[in-house]
């Protein structure tokens, strides 16, 4: 079928630019407008209840505040099951949701995570019929050991331990168990090395 007779073709539609006037229209009634403050709102208690006050709740093993750096858009779900070592750095907006009811998190001393890294101890169920968010949540432990680095966007999946001294690469899916000292990429992640100690 040629493009002219395909109503699903691809339009070329010219690109339309507002003028000065309409530009400050539009700043004008977005700080007359009652819904912006409200939105403004939610995210104020979004980033209190997904930050803020879990901050407070994560067992820090007494050592959080020492040489911790934790993105401020960083969020934690169910964090009376996140375990943390000493001198964590958590990238931006990375998410660290541990269980509900069991699956915890737990992370040792001296672990780098890049930005955008997602770590999760739950998995909903989906075979009982019912919807996705109506079903129980299958739980499990994530542990990551000391002086681990997770490159940006790795995903951590339930029941995942990560060695000692193992470098997570960029993009990573990590399942199952690796090895400290491994270097592990890829999605499902694979080991293609082992971190050397130049002495
Ligand atoms: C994992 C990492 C540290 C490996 O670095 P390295 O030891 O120099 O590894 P190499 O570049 O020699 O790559 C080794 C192999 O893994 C592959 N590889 C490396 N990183 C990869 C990644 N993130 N995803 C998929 N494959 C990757 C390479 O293509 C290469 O494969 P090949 O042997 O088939 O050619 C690095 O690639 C990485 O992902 N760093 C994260 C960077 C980041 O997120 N920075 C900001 C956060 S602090």
């Amino acid at each position: 079928m040629s493009d002219e007779m395909n109503p699903n073709a691809p339009q070329l539609v010219p690109k339309k630019s507002l003028g000065k006037a309409a530009k400050l229209l539009r700043l004008l009634f977005s700080v007359i407008d009652p819904r912006a403050y409200a939105h403004a709102l939610k995210i104020l208690n979004y980033y209190n209840y997904s930050h803020v006050t879990p901050l407070r709740r994560i067992k820090t093993l007494g050592h959080l505040g020492e040489g911790a750096a934790i993105s401020p858009n960083a969020t934690f779900a169910n964090p009376e099951r996140i375990e943390i070592g000493k001198r964590l750095k958590l990238g931006a907006r990375c998410a660290l949701w541990a269980g509900t009811g069991s699956g915890h998190i737990k992370i040792g001393d001296d672990v780098l995570f890049g930005p955008d890294v997602m770590v999760t101890a739950a998995n909903y169920r989906f075979n009982d019929g019912h919807p996705v968010t109506e079903q129980a949540m299958d739980e499990a432990d994530v542990v990551i050991g000391n002086d681990v680095w997770l490159g940006t966007r790795a995903i951590v999946l339930p029941g995942a331990t990560i060695g000692d001294g193992a470098i997570i690469g960029a993009g990573a899916l990590v399942k199952g168990d690796i090895p400290p000292m491994s270097i592990a990429v890829g999605v499902p992640v694979r080991i293609v090395g082992k971190r050397q100690v130049d002495t």
